[in-house]
């Protein structure tokens, strides 16, 4: 990237999807502790948050724990389900008072398996939801929680054939009962920490999104980092299979 480059704001992506890797690496390499790499991680994406709403970006989706991360020590499992579960208490306290602050005008997402969650707390990510759809559809961000690619996919499929037992599945019908149904497929993934892979992120509705992977860990993502990606977006040639002049 040269130092002239600029983001072309008639060409950014409608929907990011952003993979928020390398909290625990971020730590280590400060001597603090993974769980205080996860605190520094939500400073980063409520920075992301506004910034993106800021630039026009209509929707973003942040993997914020996947159906694999249960696998990781209890005491790590359980700091992260704490820190979800008390920014969600704040999220409450802001609607309730009138006050949104990061997610002002946003309509707020859970994508993902809630059912492993208490009833108490799924229904207040059901109130979080019901409350911010009334800011309308101009910024929808998703927080993809106990979220797999996989989990996803065989969730849609089995809703369609229990509602349709005698019909054959299109590549329509999962895209509509799929969590994401009725938002377009993202047309950038952000990764953060380096790793090439996907881990299970969105994996139906990535088939054409544009792919930048950034060696900055998640807390040190900044609206710089993120101008950078877009840049890199803007040059990209999106072909879809076809051939481009
Ligand atoms: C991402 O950071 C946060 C979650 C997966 C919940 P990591 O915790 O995976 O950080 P690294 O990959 O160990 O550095
Ligand atoms: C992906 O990161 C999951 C989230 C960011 C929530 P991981 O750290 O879990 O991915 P792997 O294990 O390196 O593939
Ligand atoms: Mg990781």
């Amino acid at each position: 990237m040269s130092t002239n480059d600029t983001v072309n704001y008639a060409n950014i992506p409608v929907h990011i999807g952003f993979i928020m890797d390398g909290n625990g690496r971020w730590a280590k390499a400060r001597n603090l502790l993974r769980t205080q790499g996860h605190n520094a991680g939500v400073e980063a994406l409520e920075k992301i948050v506004r910034h993106c709403r800021d630039i026009g970006v209509r929707c973003v989706t942040f993997y914020v724990f996947s159906t694999e991360n249960w696998l990781r020590p209890k005491a790590e499992v359980d700091h992260l389900m704490n820190l979800f579960s008390s920014y969600m208490d704040k999220i409450i306290k802001e609607i309730n008072s009138g006050k949104m602050k990061t997610f002002k005008d946003s309509s707020i997402r859970f994508i993902g398996d809630m059912s492993a969650f208490s009833d108490d707390f799924q229904e207040k990510l059901k109130y979080i939801e019901e409350k911010t759809a009334e800011n309308g559809n101009e910024f929808i961000v998703n927080l993809a929680v106990n979220y797999g690619g996989r989990a996803e996919i065989i969730h849609a499929v089995n809703e369609f054939i229990n509602a349709n037992p005698n019909k054959l599945i299109t590549e329509t019908d999962i895209s509509e009962k799929l969590y994401t149904g009725g938002l377009p497929d993202p047309d950038l993934i952000i990764r953060t920490a380096g790793e090439s892979r996907l881990s299970n992120f969105l994996l139906w509705q990535a088939s054409y999104s544009e792919i930048y992977i950034t060696p900055v860990c998640w807390p040190d993502f900044t609206p710089d980092e993120l101008a950078k990606a877009i840049i890199d977006y803007n040059k990209r040639t999106r072909k879809f299979g076809g051939l481009v002049e």
